[in-house]
Order: structure tokens, then C-alpha cells, then sequence
């Protein structure tokens, strides 16, 4: 990463997703996204790490919990303080069930299950995935990016904030259609952009999780990426483009699940002291056409 660095305590550490039938995700995950298989079934990686997303078996057709990892003992302990002294529960989990060394759990506000963990677990091999040669932008940064939309906006802005101690990088207010406004905000913990968005929902969605992001080292990745997400028959909510406010040059696929994932590369890097925290108003600087 360039730029001055920045302090950091946490970065996205792993995903999970529960859907009726984990395997019909196998296909999307390792051949169109090019993640390896994790060291559960169904699980996924994208780089050293052991798992990153977790496909799981039940009803939600939804995320299920979320997870950031503390980059020492003295991070991990001041993120529990700082969500109990903002109101916010911090139980105690079983570490051994994610194969970390320490863990607490909360509720977000967007009503998914929300981990704090120490310690997540190399895999055994190095990431060598022949679909994605340049590998993914993990160092210092996690795993990617969630989004999610909620009608609980201005509490999850606070859990985010106050209670796992985010910083808004910007916000999104453009009207969509007349007299339908989109209102989003960015939150980083590190170098990356975003960590979290949350997209403000008019009434409850069927789906929280509006889409993951995967960043790739190289731009050829992105373009080799959506040359099989078109070769397939799913939903392509959104053709390459580049995003107005991160600058990630991007496009999205829909997953059989319903949920999007955005592969994309270049984005803006957070420096310190962070002074763009602005409004945008609009998606795009081009590109992001619905394509099907
Ligand atoms: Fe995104």
C-alpha cells in the first residue's frame, strides 16, 4: 500500500453466509470469484489465511455473522471496552469453533452476529489460485469489504463508530429516482477505503447483505473475473466502472444466493489525517451499467 500508513486495530477477518444448500455456492465462490476452498467445507479463502467466508447450512439465505480480527492483545482488549462503555453487549465465545485464540460476539444493529477475534489461522499452503494469479489485496487491510442496507441506519452508524471505533470515509446521498433518495456511508479501520458501508433501507430488504468486495492485486484479474461472471448465466447487476468516491474500478456479479459480490482493483488509499470525509453524489465516475 502507498501513502502514509495508518494505525490500525482491526481489519475484516471472515464472513459467514447461511444459506438452504452450501454447496450450490461452490461453483461461484472457487470458479467464477477464483477463492480456494478453506479448511471447513465450504468455506473459502483469499489469501493466507485459513477461511474467510463461511457458507453455512439454513434458512436466512443471508449473512450471519461478521468478523473483524484485532491486530494485537491490547486492540482486542480495547474494542471490548470500547462496545461495552457504548452500550453494546461483548460476550465471550468458543474460540476453538473458528480455530482463534480469543473471541466475543455482539449484535449489530443491521441484526447480524458481529465477532471480534484474535489470532485467526494461517491455512496450511500458501494462496496459489490459478483463476486469480495476482492474488488479492489482503495485507494489513482484511479480507475486503461488506455492505449492507438496514432501516436501523443511524444505530449501526453508532455501533460502527463508537462501538467498534470506525471512521466515516464518506457518504453517498444521490436521488435514485424522483423523490427516492440513496443515501450510503463508508467506514474505514485501515489503509482500505471502506471496511463497512451501510445503505440506508426505506423498509426491510430481503437480504441485509447487499454485496462482498474482493480487491485484486492486478487489473488484468479484475477483467480475466468478469469474463467468467459473463460466461455464465448470472446476473450481472452492474458492468465495469469505476466508483466516484473509493475510485475502485469495478463491476459486480449476483451470487445464486442473491447476494452481489464487486471484484475491483485501484481503490483509494486512507491516509491519516483522513480530511475527504464529504458527500458524493453519484455511484459512478463511469461505467456500473446494469447489464442483465
Ligand atoms: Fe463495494
Amino acid at each position: 500500500m502507498t501513502g502514509t500508513s495508518v494505525d490500525h486495530e482491526i481489519e475484516l477477518a471472515y464472513v459467514g453466509i447461511e444459506v438452504p444448500d452450501p454447496a450450490s455456492l461452490d461453483g461461484f465462490f472457487g470458479e467464477v470469484i477464483g477463492l480456494l476452498p478453506g479448511d471447513a467445507p465450504h468455506s473459502w479463502r483469499n489469501d493466507r489465511k485459513a477461511r474467510r467466508v463461511i457458507v453455512e447450512r439454513g434458512e436466512a439465505n443471508d449473512v450471519s455473522f461478521l468478523a473483524f480480527e484485532a491486530i494485537d492483545a491490547e486492540a482486542f482488549d480495547r474494542i471490548v471496552a470500547r462496545l461495552r462503555s457504548a452500550g453494546f453487549a461483548a460476550v465471550d465465545g468458543e474460540a476453538s469453533a473458528r480455530n482463534v485464540s480469543r473471541i466475543v460476539q455482539t449484535t449489530a444493529p443491521w441484526g447480524a452476529s458481529v465477532e471480534v477475534v484474535l489470532g485467526l489461522e494461517d491455512a496450511a499452503t500458501p494462496f496459489e489460485s490459478p483463476l486469480m494469479p495476482g492474488g488479492f489485496l489482503t495485507d494489513g487491510v482484511g479480507f475486503g469489504h461488506a455492505v449492507f442496507a438496514t432501516t436501523s441506519f443511524d444505530e449501526s452508524h453508532r455501533f460502527l463508530v463508537e462501538g467498534l471505533g470506525l471512521c466515516q470515509s464518506d457518504w453517498l446521498e444521490m436521488e435514485v429516482v424522483e423523490g427516492i433518495e440513496l443515501e450510503v456511508r463508508f467506514y474505514h479501520c485501515n489503509a482500505r477505503h471502506h471496511t463497512v458501508a451501510l445503505a440506508r433501507a426505506p423498509f426491510d430488504l430481503p437480504q441485509k447483505l447487499h454485496h462482498l468486495m474482493f480487491e485484486t492485486n492486478t487489473v488484468d484479474d479484475v477483467g480475466a473475473a468478469f469474463d467468467r461472471a459473463w460466461a455464465t448465466d448470472l446476473g450481472i447487476p452492474n458492468g465495469l466502472g469505476r466508483h466516484d468516491n473509493d475510485g475502485m474500478f469495478s463491476f459486480y456479479v449476483a451470487s445464486p444466493a442473491g447476494f452481489q459480490v464487486e471484484i475491483g482493483h485501484g481503490a483509494k488509499v486512507i491516509t491519516e489525517p483522513w480530511d475527504q470525509d464529504r458527500r458524493y453524489d453519484k455511484i459512478s465516475a463511469w461505467g456500473h451499467q446494469a447489464l442483465r
